[in-house]
């Protein structure tokens, strides 16, 4: 990898997405370009303020953060997941309010700006539902020739889903807007749950948080327990998988995955499937409804042990 890969993450923080924001802002192989905002664990409003109060804690109040749908395409949002992530979507922390104060554009307008300011230098990381990124690429058809790479952590092309029997939860929180995003005229890498739920950070993983000095470390020490009292009384697991961070770890280190890749299409019928990621498994089935798409690299498996190292290397910096 080249020494500045320039990203923009799209986020709704979400404690996994702050594991991941911090990861990022902690390799010096990443420039992060920009935040923007979607609902998704939490309403926008508050997963911006968090976005500002991450950026404040690291220490980048150069980073600008741009607030982005506060609904789906063409449904409802569901709600927020405070179960998951906490009335605050910090883990009940409660941080101070940033006095930072957001960009004056919408985030799809942020997103195609960066891109076209930048042409074929921007990767796109997209952490939570991927309405903005849609809607960029439908005010401006073109805008995805112009990307160089998607990465997104999304989807379950070979496993079952997390907030359905089929579908993941950035995927059935806009269907939609994945479906779009699918189609991009770019590469795309898909960090979904084919992965994700291989990579376990024990809990003896997360207690080394608070041994690393410095506010990113000390903030993640704090969310953690939330997340993974979560996955203890729904999931039996003893610690967390590790979601938004893989996006980041594919981007530092992809010789630690391994991939197929097919066309995607997402399930936006409203049966029990609505969501799912389908791939196309078949050679006619590229004539068919996933025709003229290109091959997604759907990461399928990883050296689990490699990345959560890779994560700890970085945020001990
Ligand atoms: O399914 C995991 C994804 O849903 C992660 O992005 C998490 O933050 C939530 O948004
Ligand atoms: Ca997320």
């Amino acid at each position: 990898m080249t020494s500045s890969t320039r990203i923009l993450i799209d986020t709704d923080p979400g404690i996994d997405d702050a594991m991941a924001i911090f990861f990022a802002l902690a390799s010096p192989e990443l420039e992060v370009v920009g935040l923007t905002t979607v609902f998704g664990n939490a309403h926008t409003d508050l997963c911006t303020i968090n976005a500002l109060r991450l950026l404040d804690i690291a220490g980048r109040p150069d980073i600008p953060v741009a607030q982005g749908a506060s609904r789906p395409l063409a449904m409802n949002y569901r709600g927020p997941v405070a179960f998951v992530h906490g009335e605050d979507g910090q883990g009940d922390v409660f941080l101070p309010p940033s006095t930072r104060q957001v960009e004056p554009v919408h985030a799809a307008q942020f997103i195609i700006d960066t891109v076209m300011a930048a042409p074929e230098d921007i990767t796109i990381v997209l952490l939570g539902p991927f309405t903005n990124m849609a809607l960029a690429m439908l005010m401006r058809p073109d805008l995805t020739s112009f990307v160089k790479q998607i990465v997104v952590m999304g989807g379950a092309a070979f496993t079952s889903g997390n907030a359905s029997p089929a579908a993941e939860a950035n995927i059935l929180n806009d269907p939609e807007a994945a479906d779009i995003v699918f189609g991009a005229d770019c590469p795309i890498v898909m960090a979904g749950l084919d992965v994700t739920h291989s990579i376990t950070m024990t809990n003896d993983d997360l207690a080394r948080f608070g041994k690393i000095p410095g506010p990113r470390a000390a903030h993640l020490a704090a969310i953690v327990p939330y997340y993974s009292g979560f996955y203890r009384d729904r999931n039996h697991v003893d610690g967390i998988y590790v979601h938004d961070s893989t996006t980041i770890s594919y981007l530092l280190a992809p010789h630690l995955f391994t991939w197929t890749e097919l066309p995607i299409r997402v399930d936006t019928g409203h049966s029990v499937c609505r969501g799912k990621t389908l791939p196309a498994l078949h050679d006619s089935d590229e004539e068919g409804p996933w025709q003229g798409r290109r091959p997604v690299r759907i990461l399928t498996s990883v050296d689990a042990r490699g990345v959560i190292e890779l994560e700890f290397d970085h945020l001990s910096r």
